[in-house]
């Protein structure tokens, strides 16, 4: 069978209250999209909302992941959650070198591998966001310029540096370029899919063509009801990670309704 879209809701430090978040929930249960063969459903709330979310789509089609986790596996890291707290509780993928982490709490790429190593052995899911801050131009070829292949080769490199072929189907890559998060400014579909194209030249030389078709490769920045179906169709990615619109119950059942049509 083909493989499931992957659409991953990243509501990040949101929502605010426990009743916005049932409020959420309503709206994306009665959504009806939950059933679907076309697309796997994956909600990344915040850690002190796990539990519940958990619970209340249990023997259901959605599957829970986290927006972090903590590179060791316990001990006395005031603050942090381990992977396997992450597992106990059910949460089967982990978001990890998303931009706002290697923004706001400068996570390097040392950092990053070290979680993704911890999250395979830990038999969590991890989601890799990879992406150059500026935008990007293509020669007539299609091989970027600069940034881009600079920014996502050194990234995806570091990030997968000891980590053998066979984990790499484990792995889900998220191309986002930064200069598309949160800003309306959304990433082409065309370009989207350049940079799939060069990602997947890069598995090549890692490991090997095999692995690199067998990668799935989504995309994220400015996901909107409106341009969602065209990185699935037009740019082929493997599913999205949606940032704004997965808080805003309605569009992010229309985006997976739009997907499953
Ligand atoms: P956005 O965020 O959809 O709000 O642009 C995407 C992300 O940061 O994962």
């Amino acid at each position: 069978m083909d493989k499931k879209i992957l659409i991953i809701g990243n509501w990040k430090c949101n929502p605010s209250t426990k009743k916005e978040v049932d409020h959420l929930l309503d709206v994306i249960k009665n959504g009806k999209i939950g059933n679907s063969k076309k697309t796997e459903i994956i909600i990344c709330p915040p850690f002190v909302y796990l539990q519940n979310i958990i619970q209340s789509f249990k023997n259901s089609n959605f599957v829970i992941g986290a927006q972090d986790c903590f590179w060791e596996p316990k001990g006395a890291f005031t603050g942090e959650i381990s992977c396997s707290m992450l597992r106990d509780l059910d949460c089967q993928y982990v978001i990890l070198g998303h931009s706002e982490r290697r923004k706001y709490f400068k996570e390097t790429d040392d950092i990053v591998n070290k979680k993704l190593k911890i999250a395979l052995r830990s038999r969590l899911k991890p989601i890799l966001c990879i992406g150059e801050e500026t935008r990007d131009t293509f020669d007539s070829e299609g091989n970027p310029l600069n940034e881009m292949s600079l920014t996502v080769g050194d990234q995806l490199e570091k990030a997968l540096m000891g980590i053998l072929s066979a984990h790499i189907d484990e792995i889900v890559i998220a191309y986002e370029p930064i200069w598309a998060i949160g800003t309306d400014n959304s990433c082409s579909s065309d370009d989207a899919m350049k940079a799939t194209l060069f990602i997947r030249k890069i598995l090549t030389k890692l490991y090997s063509r095999s692995v690199a078709d067998k990668s799935s490769i989504i995309y994220g920045g400015s996901v909107t009801s409106k341009n969602a179906i065209e990185y699935i169709n037009d740019a082929g990615m493997d599913g999205l990670l949606i940032g704004g619109a997965s808080i805003n119950g309605s569009e992010f059942v229309k985006i997976i309704e739009n997907i499953n049509d």
